[in-house]
């Protein structure tokens, strides 16, 4: 991409994303029209459609020749990453949204033939927005992410890790995750994909498991990953497909090869 037309989009994107972010805090307290999507707890509130509704009016006026990949179900269907892709969740972390009113993030990755030029993840309540462009570096608002700790003995890290994957499950090996729990210094889980990859950009975590993730709850962190120099790849160590359900292992790449090694062992 043309990086004068990328820096426009880039501006424009972020102007909407913070003024999506506004009209969000705008109803916190009014009342919600929540329904459930796959189960029981897969919510999804009236603010989550209204919200994508808002992109989708916008990115088809002012970009009609761009494709739009997105979860509730308003963008197109897309068949193929050539040209330009925005990959939007309107609220990731619904589950916060509903129960806390807090600790959620609208996401938006902006890809051009499947690489990803601009990702955007915005906290709401807490007003931060982690911004990045392919090769530019990425910022927390004002302030430039430093690039990722060059030496971090596992002991050392952080890791985000839902304790769901420490039981008995149908994905990946439970007791490896045990001892991995017990190897690292501790372990966390957001409840927001999104801001779980802007917290390893960010470097006040470092890595994020998870067994299954969908491009809208990526899009935007990978790009802001690998602008400090982590790495995110399937929890085997294989490439991510954007436009495909995922794994995910994002992490600094001082602790990547001996998680894939030593304790990432998929059913
Ligand atoms: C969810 C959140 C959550 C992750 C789920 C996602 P949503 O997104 O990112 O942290 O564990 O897999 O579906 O539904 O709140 O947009
Ligand atoms: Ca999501
Ligand atoms: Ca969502």
């Amino acid at each position: 991409m043309e990086l004068e037309a990328r820096q426009k989009l880039f501006e424009t994107a972020k102007q909407w994303i913070l003024e999506a972010g506004e009209n969000i805090r705008a109803v916190i307290n009014e009342p919600l029209k929540i329904d459930t999507k796959s189960n029981a707890n897969d919510l999804v509130t009236h603010m989550d459609q209204q919200t994508e509704q808002f992109f989708i009016d916008k990115i088809r006026k002012q970009f009609p020749d761009h494709s739009i990949l997105s979860e509730e179900g308003y963008g197109d269907q897309l068949e193929s990453d050539k040209g330009v892709v925005w990959i939007i969740d309107p609220i990731d972390g619904t589950m916060n949204f509903v129960h806390q009113k807090r600790n959620f993030a609208i996401s938006i990755g902006i890809y051009q033939d499947g690489i990803g030029e601009i990702g955007l993840i915005y906290n709401v309540m807490d007003d931060v927005l982690y911004a990045a462009q392919r090769g530019n570096g990425a910022y927390r608002n004002e302030e430039k992410l430093q690039p990722l700790k060059q030496e971090l003995p596992l002991e050392e890290a952080i890791l985000i890790l839902n304790n769901f994957w420490t039981g008995p499950n149908l994905k990946i090996e439970e007791t490896k995750m045990q001892a991995l729990v017990r190897k690292v210094r501790g372990t966390r889980s957001y409840g927001s994909a999104a801001l779980e990859l802007a917290y390893v950009a960010e470097g006040i975590a470092d890595g994020y498991l998870t067994m299954k993730l969908a491009p809208w709850d990526i899009a935007g962190g990978l790009v802001l990953v690998s602008e400090v120099g982590g790495m995110t790849t399937r929890a085997d160590g294989s490439p991510i497909h954007i436009l495909e359900e995922n794994t995910l292992l994002s992490c600094n790449p001082k602790i990547q090869q001996e998680l894939v090694r030593e304790y990432i062992e998929l059913k």
